[in-house]
């Protein structure tokens, strides 16, 4: 079959390959021509594990191209996937939906059959409806609009995409397509409805909603354990062995229990923050309160480990030097959005410390959107007279660090585990203050 894809960042791009890897004849659409010419030259613009092999073999087999050209889009296929950004507001809580609009606003003209916009984005609930009568507007044409929400997570996006934990597809009973949207959509997922992953039809509302209650719930399961470890660091108890013992209870299950810097990325922080403003609206905010304290918890997390660093330092970051390892949000990405990691880093670096930030894929996208602070391209390097090391991504490098080596390069055998990801009893045996969180 054929199909575009709107948008080419971490969720088109990734969409757009393996849709071309299930076979079908894809069209990547991006505004932006540097991004078109990369990935049509086989580049993706940001680091994602498999991608870049996926993303060749379909170009070299001819079934995945890249365009800037919505006419071209418009022509190519009946199905336009929706995968643009939909970001926090400045200064506000809520989404902005610019690009969305923006991709209806130009692509529904230019159309001249029947058509399906299949939304990936994260959105606000209401706005597949809302786009549904935009697009029509401005259409001499039928335009429909189905929502598919994406659940990939990063670092995993190609495993995630080709075989979810689930495909769901909200689609507007009351319009006379929609048993040919939903035959579309099939037909499409056809072998990943074969391999038997769960496929659930709903209205448009449910599955927007779907997602950002995912997502809600992943962001509350990080700070509850979070909070706890709050209290374990109060009395002495180690929230590592507690998560353990939580995890058995299959209910609880242990994933996303990790305690430690918290949650950062593209997705919890601004969707938990839309959710609550979309809430709002919509005259239920006292609903989703709760998730203002999960918001909350997490950002105490950051604040913590820069008092603990000032703490290593003798009380006071000022003139200290500090080795910060880790700037993505997590471990296998480059993606430095909301990353603990780096706003950890700012602000010590504003307690008057020199921090001194090494990370294996993230440097790049740091010295862009965090100029002032001083990068390293080796962990040596940036731990080089250290009065304190931070790991902060629990990238396997730094995981795999050995007390040996470092302890001739540092000024202070001290280090903070942000993700309590390192042996704590060997650092401590070879010498080393070790400190983690809510871990005593
Ligand atoms: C998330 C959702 O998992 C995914 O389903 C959705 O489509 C997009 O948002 P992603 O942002 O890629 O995916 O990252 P995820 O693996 O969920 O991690 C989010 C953050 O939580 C990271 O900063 C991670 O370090 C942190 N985290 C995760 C914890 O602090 N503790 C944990 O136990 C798990």
């Amino acid at each position: 079959m054929r199909c575009t894809v709107f948008g080419t960042g971490y969720l088109g791009a990734t969409h757009a390959a393996c849709m071309a890897e299930l076979g079908h004849e894809v069209l990547g659409v991006d505004i932006d021509p540097g991004k078109v010419a990369k990935l049509s030259d086989g580049v993706t613009p940001f680091y994602e594990p498999g991608l870049e092999a996926v993303l060749r073999r379909n170009l070299d087999a001819g079934r995945l191209r890249f365009t800037t050209s919505y006419a071209e889009a418009a022509d190519h296929a009946d199905v336009h996937f929706l995968g643009v950004g939909t970001p926090q507001k400045k200064g506000e809580y809520a989404a902005d939906l610019k690009y969305v609009h923006a991709v209806v606003d130009t692509l529904a003209p230019l159309v001249t059959r029947p058509c399906v916009v299949v939304g990936k984005s994260t959105v606000p609930v209401g706005t597949a409806a809302a786009l549904g009568e935009r697009a029509r507007a401005l259409s001499t044409v039928d335009i429909e609009v189905a929502w598919n929400p994406e659940f990939l997570r990063e670092g995993y996006a190609v495993r995630d995409t080709l075989r979810p934990d689930r495909l769901v597809l909200g689609v507007d009973g009351s319009r006379e397509r929609a048993p040919w949207i939903r035959e579309l959509v099939e037909e499409l997922y056809a072998d990943l409805l074969a391999a038997e992953i769960p496929f659930l039809l709903t209205d448009l509302a449910t599955a927007e909603l779907v997602k950002v209650s995912a997502n809600a719930f992943l962001a509350t399961k990080i700070s509850f354990i979070n909070a706890v470890s709050e209290v374990c660091e109060a009395t002495g108890a180690d929230v590592t062995v507690l998560a353990d013992a939580l995890g058995y209870d299959e209910r609880i299950g242990r994933r996303f229990l990790n305690a430690g810097a918290g949650f950062g990325g593209g997705c919890l922080p601004k969707d938990i923050r839309a959710f609550m403003a979309r809430a709002g609206e919509l005259g239920a905010d006292h609903a989703l309160a709760f998730l203002r304290e999960v918001d909350n918890i997490n950002m105490r997390r950051r604040t913590k480990i820069v008092d603990m660093a000032a703490r290593a330092c003798g009380g006071s970051l000022l003139g200290a030097n500090v080795a910060v390892l880790g700037a993505a949000f997590k471990p296998e990405s480059d993606d430095v959005r909301d990353s603990p990691a780096l706003n950890v880093a700012g602000m010590i670096q504003l307690h008057g410390a020199v921090v001194t930030v090494y990370d294996p894929k993230a440097l790049e996208n740091s010295r862009r959107v965090f100029p002032t602070l001083s990068y390293a391209t080796s962990v040596r390097e940036a731990c080089e007279r250290a009065d304190v090391v931070l790991v902060l991504t629990e990238w396997q490098e730094f995981t795999a660090l050995r007390p040996q080596d470092l302890d001739s390069v540092v000024r202070t055998r001290s280090i903070i585990d942000g993700r309590n990801c390192l042996d704590k009893a060997a650092w401590r045996a070879a010498g080393w203050v070790y400190a983690g969180l809510g871990t005593p």
